[in-house]
């Protein structure tokens, strides 16, 4: 580890982007504010520097203007254009405060801890249910019929579409995410993704027109008839784009986050009688879960003007990427950042969340999401594994998340 250099590392590498974590150390060393050579952006990797430049939204703009990092800039719009979609428009994370504060309102209505608490039993039954359909085999594809099942379903029923399919959902989701964030995407990529996302706008827009006659009591249904401070209803734009981030947002995270829940347990098998012996283990172990392998390890901000980091001078215009999972392993905040410790006393202190006006406002319902899940695994399975070992490298390229290729598990039933 002493001998690597920064120079031998790319963030382009998709054996780096699985497993960065050395990587990270090393920038903590020597380059804690980093600027990728093949790109130029520059890189926050210390917890307080990430809580510092969260916080600056006048410094550092949500509003990024360069967020098409494809190759072929535009035509994932053009796609949605030519199809009769909607082009997209910056709401909600794409804006900063106080054009922000709106859409923000909105989303908290929903996500409210009474919300979230009376969602609970309900929670449990979904697990319950999961579980009921695979326990009895000892084996299962764990990411596809536990980790994307269980938020698929939940995102759907807040959002008022529980009818969906969850496989249809999640090719709606990963589309929306997929290629045109991509630097190395093909345009048939592009143009399969665009193609996919005007499916499920074309959906979306029917099911706005309902809400706005027929409102329930769903998320849509509150956002189709929001009329905060006598302001215009959100238009149908801005509702595409509100309503695709609350899809994108709260899916391939919360799915992430148990996938890698799992696979400490895998890895670690002695937490599994640690936590059935004491289940007020579990909430710090989802913590640990969320700040080890954080389900987001970047996300994007622009510059505004020319800022100091770390001494190190950000110029007005630089695209800066955001390391919560970095800060996440900050040897400065957390002590013997690389090891999985539920008794930490700082555990929960992560930035997995993010923090400031952006703050995920789906942190409590993901933190209940895991803990129902995980508090019903270790009550009705013990002695999990690896059913094949996993690709090498084990996650999907990403600069900013970390999407499991695939996960499947055995397992004996208690
Ligand atoms: C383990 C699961 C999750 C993780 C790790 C996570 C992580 C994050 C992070 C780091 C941010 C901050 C973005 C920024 O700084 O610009 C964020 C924002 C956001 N998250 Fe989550 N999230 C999770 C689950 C959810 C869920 C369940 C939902 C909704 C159903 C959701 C919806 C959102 C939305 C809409 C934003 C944008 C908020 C804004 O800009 O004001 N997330 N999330």
């Amino acid at each position: 580890m002493s001998q690597n250099r920064l120079q031998d590392f790319s963030m382009l590498d998709p054996i780096v982007s699985s497993n960065p974590f050395d990587f990270y150390a090393l920038l903590h060393r020597e380059a804690p504010v980093y600027k990728i050579p093949e790109t130029g952006t520059y890189v926050i990797t210390k917890y307080q520097d990430l809580k510092q430049v969260l916080k600056d939204y006048k410094s550092f703009s949500n509003d990024v203007k360069v967020a098409d990092q494809s190759p072929f800039p535009g035509l994932h719009q053009s796609v949605l254009r030519e199809g009769g979609g909607w082009e997209h428009v910056q709401t909600l994370q794409r804006t900063d405060p106080p054009k922000h504060d709106r859409y923000r309102a909105l989303v908290d209505r929903v996500f409210s801890i009474r919300r979230v608490r009376a969602m609970i039993p309900h929670l449990e039954n979904v697990v319950n249910d999961l579980i009921d359909k695979f326990i009895d085999n000892g084996e299962c594809d764990f990411s596809k019929q536990f980790a994307m099942a269980m938020p698929g379903i939940i995102v759907a029923e807040q959002l008022g579409l529980e009818h969906n399919k969850v496989s249809t959902f999640k090719k709606w989701a990963d589309a929306m995410l997929g290629a045109s964030y991509s630097p190395t995407a093909t345009a048939a990529e592009i143009r399969r993704d665009a193609k996919t996302e005007l499916e499920a706008q074309k959906f979306l827009a029917d099911v706005f027109e309902d809400r706005r006659v027929n409102p329930r009591e769903d998320l849509i249904s509150a956002m189709v008839n929001a009329y905060i401070d006598d302001e215009r209803p959100l238009d149908i734009n801005e509702l595409q784009n509100v309503v695709r981030q609350l899809i994108t947002g709260g899916f391939e995270t919360t799915q992430s986050a148990i996938n890698h829940g799992m696979w400490v347990l895998i890895r670690m098998p002695e937490l599994v009688a640690q936590l059935r012996a004491d289940t007020s283990l579990v909430k710090p172990f989802v913590e640990e879960v969320l700040r080890w392998e954080s389900p987001v390890q970047f996300l994007m901000r622009q510059a505004t003007r020319d800022v100091k980091i770390s001494d190190t001078l950000i110029p007005a215009g630089a695209l800066v990427m955001v390391g919560y999972g970095p800060a996440n392993r900050d040897g400065e905040k957390f002590v013997c950042p690389h090891e999985f410790d539920l008794r930490r006393k700082n555990v929960g202190a992560h930035l997995a969340f993010g923090s400031g006006p952006h703050f995920c406002p789906g942190a409590l319902l993901a933190r209940q999401e895991m803990a129902s899940s995980f508090e019903a695994i270790i009550r009705r399975m013990d002695n999990f594994q690896l059913l094949k070992p996993l690709p090498c490298p084990v996650h999907k390229f990403s600069m900013f998340f970390m999407p499991m290729h695939e996960f499947c598990i055995k397992f004996d039933k208690c």
